[in-house]
């Protein structure tokens, strides 16, 4: 886990607060969950490879608890248990951090931040678009430039392996062998579970399907399962997605994958992550998950969502020579010619803050011309001066740091003076 310092403390809050103005521009409201959960709702439907990484720990009151490794399970469990009347569609924001205890390598960290967009009560095509459409936004809104969207289908290979009748769990392992991109290995689980040759033949065809036309892609997967009427039924939920995108005007780059899996389990459909060519990690991803909320004692409620990683937003972007510029305030130190003058320095400082301006009192005692030279090393754009003279006619000293041109004014009339 990390320390940021302020400029990536404040890199982060400005992508926090980009993601916050994007859920707001398309309704989503906030929800603010804990961050230490019951063990048993977080490790539910996280996956193996997850649930291994999750920070498990006995509180003590002898409840197995953990540090939240995802929002999802938490903003379903509130949906489930508090919001069951609340008139669906119901759309939900989060935002913070997270925890895995992943190996830490480069935009890969036990602590990381994430901005969080749920919509519950839809299971149609129009809800799953509207989250990729707003991925978009998200992402250009931040300046994220030549990002793709990897794309496919959970739908389609579980209706595959449900034909098979390989249990969830075997087709749990073999959805976790496909999103290391262990092709091969995932083979070799279906078939141990005696799946049909044909099966396999199949499954093997649909992993070598990827690429960027997605119209006729749709068709080759459509060539492969037919014979499965699950299969065939996602399939055509995909296609009515891609079709919607299109006229939607999508004018983004999707890739789609017909053997892409992730590693949640909670997934029913489609699923997609973000990429850019400089980063091998995913920015983020996201599905359509149609049976959590049941499970966590709900009624029926279809639902999808993703999840941006905030900090490795920000890798991509330095990457990109694109950091965000956190705009620049203009700043005022205020300081006394002697101590005698700290108290209206004080109510100076005040007055400037009640009309917004970041103000700082000199409070290390230094003389006027030391607290001058480091307020320049410091960037601050004025210096208010106090002294005995001025004061005593309701006036100060204001000095613009990078003109260095100085002029005494009425206290008054400092509010104006900054606007201005
Ligand atoms: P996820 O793919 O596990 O999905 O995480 C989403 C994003 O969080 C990743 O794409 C990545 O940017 C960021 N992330 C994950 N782990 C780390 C890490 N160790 N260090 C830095 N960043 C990381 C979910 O969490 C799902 N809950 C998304 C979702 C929402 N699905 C439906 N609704």
């Amino acid at each position: 886990m990390r320390d940021l310092l302020p400029e990536e403390a404040e890199a982060l809050r400005f992508t926090e607060q980009t993601a916050r103005e994007i859920a707001r521009l398309y309704g989503y409201r906030e929800v603010v969950t804990p961050i230490v959960e019951n063990y048993e709702l977080l490790a539910a439907k996280i996956g193996e490879e997850n649930r291994k990484r999750m920070y498990v720990f006995e509180d003590l009151g002898g409840r197995k608890v953990a540090l939240r490794p995802e929002f999802t399970a938490s903003v379903a469990r509130l949906v489930a248990t508090k919001m069951q009347s609340t008139p669906k569609p119901l759309r939900l924001f989060s935002v913070g951090s997270l925890y895995r205890y992943d190996e830490p390598q480069f935009g890969r960290h036990r602590e990381f931040w994430q901005a969080n967009y749920e919509i519950f009560g839809s299971k149609r095509p129009e809800a799953d678009v509207e989250i990729l459409f707003l991925t978009n936004d998200f992402l250009g809104k931040i300046g994220l430039k030549n990002y793709t969207f990897k794309i496919g289908h959970v739908g389609i290979l579980r209706g595959i392996l449900d034909r098979e009748k390989i249990a969830e769990e075997k087709q749990n392992s073999i959805m976790q062998l496909l999103d290391k991109k262990h092709w091969e290995d995932a083979t070799r689980l279906v078939k141990e579970a005696s799946a049909s040759q044909e099966c396999v033949e199949d499954l093997q065809s649909l992993f070598e399907i990827r690429g960027k036309n997605l119209e006729n892609l749709v068709v080759e997967i459509g060539e492969i399962v037919k014979p499965y009427p699950e299969a065939f039924e996602a399939l055509e939920n995909l296609r009515a997605i891609i079709d919607l995108l299109l006229k939607g005007g999508a004018d983004f780059e999707i890739v789609l994958e017909a053997g892409f899996a992730r590693g949640l389990e909670y997934y029913t459909g489609l699923i997609f992550e973000v990429y850019v060519r400089e980063m091998a990690q995913a920015l983020g991803g996201g599905g359509r998950y149609d049976r959590l909320i049941e499970l966590f004692g709900g009624g029926k409620t279809p639902a999808v969502g993703i999840a941006h990683g905030l900090d490795r937003l920000l890798l991509a972007l330095q990457k990109q020579g694109n950091l965000p510029k956190v705009p620049v305030t203009k700043r005022v130190l205020v300081i006394p010619v002697r101590d005698e003058m700290l108290g209206e320095a004080f109510k100076v400082s005040s007055i400037l803050r009640s009309a917004g301006i970041c103000t700082e009192v000199e409070v290390a005692g230094r003389s006027v011309s030391r607290a001058l030279s480091d307020a320049d090393r410091k960037g601050f754009t004025y210096a208010v001066i106090i002294g005995s003279k001025e004061i005593a006619e309701g006036k100060v000293v204001l000095r613009d740091m990078e003109r260095r041109i100085q002029e005494v004014i009425d206290v008054d009339e400092l509010p104006a003076r900054f606007k201005a």
